[in-house]
């Protein structure tokens, strides 16, 4: 496996993560034994740079990944989140320093380590100013038990503010074919800061995958039930768009999720992509995207599809919208 370095200083990951998310919640049915091969899995084939976070499966994912990686702590490059509350606080933001330290003792232990590589705060806290959230991050630091700070989801301006408390590693935020909005601000920001790109959901929630995502193949309570780019009309024109890119991913010997990989990866030498899956088979097949290149007329083949078949619908629902950072 290829390495990347996150941002200019920062350190070397697998140019291929694995989000694991959805060994916990969000899509489909959960399936253990299934998610923790596919972890085995990743770090034999060098997919080392792995991301979870505290909310998800309210703690399942953790300790997921923790079990999975018992006795190879030191192959792992390992991120985490917190700041997104659950269980009996029940749902909304917390970027408080209180809650960060709390937070990230319960992370190591479901974990099992005394370090987590790259902690990310995963929403700012509108009620806590993002210098203070730093600050909790960066005490972190001093004694041990987080290696680099990560933000995600962050506007170009907290991203400075944060920048200028201690060095940010890392940003991670939406980024897909299907979703170019960093482009008009957050990549060029982590460009100019010297700060690593994460794109997360890099194959449109599986939708530039190929996986079925009609409703009625996704299981009650899938998240993408619940959101636009998933439903009626937009459904309808993002099937076009789709139907684009696969064309061109076949003209290129590559598997549609391969081209989605390779098209962020060809957008900066720092950015990392981390998609998601529960499953060896896509593992493998994602994992193989770090050898993929795309030439320029590739390039702007895609450019072409995407000009004649736009993304059609907002990419979250509007409480969701309601937590993303405007700056
Ligand atoms: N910071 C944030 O706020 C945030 C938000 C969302 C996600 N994330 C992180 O980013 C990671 C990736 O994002 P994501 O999981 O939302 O979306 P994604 O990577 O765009 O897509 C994941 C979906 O694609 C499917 N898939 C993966 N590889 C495939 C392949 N080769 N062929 C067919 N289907 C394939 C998966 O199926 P299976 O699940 O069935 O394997 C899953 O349903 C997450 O796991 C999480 O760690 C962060």
């Amino acid at each position: 496996m290829k390495t990347r370095r996150l941002g200019t200083k920062g350190p070397a990951v697998s140019a291929v993560g694995l989000g694991c998310m959805s060994m916990s919640q969000a899509y489909g049915t959960r399936n253990d034994e299934e998610s923790k091969k596919t972890l085995q899995r990743a770090l034999d084939l060098g997919v080392t740079f792995l991301d979870t976070a505290d909310v998800y499966g309210e703690g399942h994912n953790e300790s997921l990944v923790g079990e999975a990686i018992q006795g190879r702590r030191r192959e792992v490059f390992l991120a985490t989140k917190c700041g997104i509350l659950f269980g009996e606080r029940g749902r909304g933001l917390d970027g408080s320093p209180a809650h960060i330290r709390q937070a990230c003792e319960a992370s190591l232990k479901r974990l099992g380590t005394d370090v987590i590589d790259l902690y990310y705060l995963h929403r700012k806290d509108p009620k806590t100013p993002i210098e203070e959230s730093v600050a909790a991050l960066v005490a972190l630091v001093k004694e041990g038990k987080v290696r680099h700070i990560g933000l995600s989801e962050v506007a170009p301006a907290t991203l400075k503010r944060a920048h200028a408390v201690h060095r940010i590693t890392a940003v991670q935020s939406e980024y897909s074919l299907w979703f170019r909005e960093p482009e008009e601000g957050i990549l060029p920001a982590c460009r100019e800061l010297g700060v690593g790109f994460v794109p997360f959901s890099p194959l449109g929630r599986g939708f530039l995958a190929g996986a079925s995502v009609q409703r009625d193949t996704l299981a009650e309570g899938d998240m993408r039930l619940g959101l636009p780019r998933f439903q009626g009309e937009n459904l309808k024109r993002n099937e076009r768009l789709r139907a684009a890119l696969a064309e061109l991913a076949g003209a290129k010997g590559l598997s549609l999720p391969q081209l989605a990989l390779a098209w962020v990866m060809a957008q900066g030498a720092e950015v990392v992509p981390i998609p998601g899956t529960k499953r060896v088979r896509y593992l493998e097949e994602n994992a193989a995207a770090a050898d993929a290149a795309l030439t320029p007329a590739d390039l702007a083949a895609i450019e072409a599809a995407l000009a004649a078949n736009p993304p059609s619908g907002e990419r979250y629902s509007p409480d969701m919208m309601a937590w993303v950072d405007r700056g």
